[in-house]
């Protein structure tokens, strides 16, 4: 009998760095990262988030610097979320022209804005005192319809402070085609949406609730977030529904637990997709590093490829810098 050998050896392709390199499938560019920012009103130092290391609410300053940083390393984007120093029962913050994320952004778009794209989370739970995605009917649920006219508000005070693109991230029913109308209106037809179309009501954001000071004061957010375990197709739905209601790209968040979802809508969609590795997905692997459990680094890397892999076309991370940094 002679000895059999294997005709098919795939290894022979991972032998080396640079056969590994070649044959890559999946590769990361700085352009296609988005850094999450926080900008915080009345403060004059920046302030570390405890639950997130090397994440900052920022002063206007700290915020200008840090967008240089990311614009040098290549980042292909930022998205700003605010805090500002007082809140109310229908987020007046919002869209107040002299609100602090209206003046931060004109700030970034004035500094940055030929570089790397400015855009503006839209969404009440920042600027709410009850820290719900919304106004508030009697009864303390969430009222969809009055909230769409104050996200419209909202997108059309970041659009006129500069925002290059607006990203809807409350989950009401019709807030695309709200904030398409109004900015139309407003001569803005030029500016994109970025809808955050298949958001989860997730655990994982547990730490940018610290960093935007809006956990809700009652309650939690599932009568308007996707239930991790909800009916199959319910994101296809709310992806096609932005889509016709004139969203520009569409997102999944968060990533890693729903990288299911994130493949399913990369192939129903001819537009970008974008994948948001929220804070909680931060916040794991900063934790597990600092014990020494786990490689920081291969870690963020694998978790990055692993999105793409699945479909991003766009990555928020608030490693963007960094990794942006190191790809180049
Ligand atoms: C809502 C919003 C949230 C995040 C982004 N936009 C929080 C929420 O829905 O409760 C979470 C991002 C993260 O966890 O990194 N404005």
């Amino acid at each position: 009998m002679t000895a059999q050998f294997p005709v098919a050896r795939p290894r022979r392709l991972r032998r080396t760095a640079p056969m590994r390199r070649m044959v890559a499938g999946t590769r990361l560019h700085p352009a296609e990262l988005v850094l999450p920012m926080f900008v915080k009103e009345g403060i004059t130092e920046p302030n570390p988030i405890g639950s997130m290391p090397g994440v900052f609410q920022h002063t206007r300053d700290s915020l200008r610097k840090a967008a240089h940083e990311a614009a040098e390393a290549g980042v292909g984007g930022l998205i700003l979320f605010g805090v500002p120093a007082v809140k109310d029962g229908r987020g007046s913050a919002a869209d107040d022209p002299e609100g602090i994320v209206q003046l931060a952004v004109a700030d970034l778009v004035a500094d940055v804005g030929d570089t790397l794209v400015v855009m503006t989370d839209t969404c009440l739970d920042e600027f709410t005192d009850h820290g719900h995605c919304g106004i508030l009917t009697p009864e303390g649920e969430v009222d969809n319809d009055a909230t769409l006219e104050r996200y419209a508000a909202s997108a059309v005070a970041q659009a006129r402070a500069g925002s290059q693109v607006i990203a809807p991230s409350g989950m009401m029913d019709g807030q695309v085609a709200a904030i398409r109308a109004a900015l139309d209106g407003d001569g803005f037809e030029q500016i994109p949406i970025l809808a955050y179309s298949a958001k989860y009501a997730s655990a994982f954001y547990g730490p940018f609730r610290e960093a935007a000071e809006c956990a809700p004061r009652f309650g939690d957010r599932n009568a308007y977030q996707q239930d991790a375990a909800g009916p199959v197709g319910e994101a296809l739905r709310e992806v096609r529904l932005d889509l016709d209601e004139g969203a520009d790209a569409v997102m999944v968040k968060p990533a890693l637990a729903y990288l299911d979802i994130l493949r399913q809508v990369r192939d129903a969609v001819d537009v970008p997709v974008a994948a948001y590795q929220v804070s909680g997905e931060y916040a794991m692997v900063e934790a597990a590093a600092a014990n020494g459990w786990i490689d920081r680094d291969r870690v963020i890397m694998e978790s990055l490829v692993a999105i793409r892999r699945a479909g991003a076309d766009m990555i928020l991370t608030y490693w963007a810098t960094e990794v942006a940094a190191k790809l180049r």
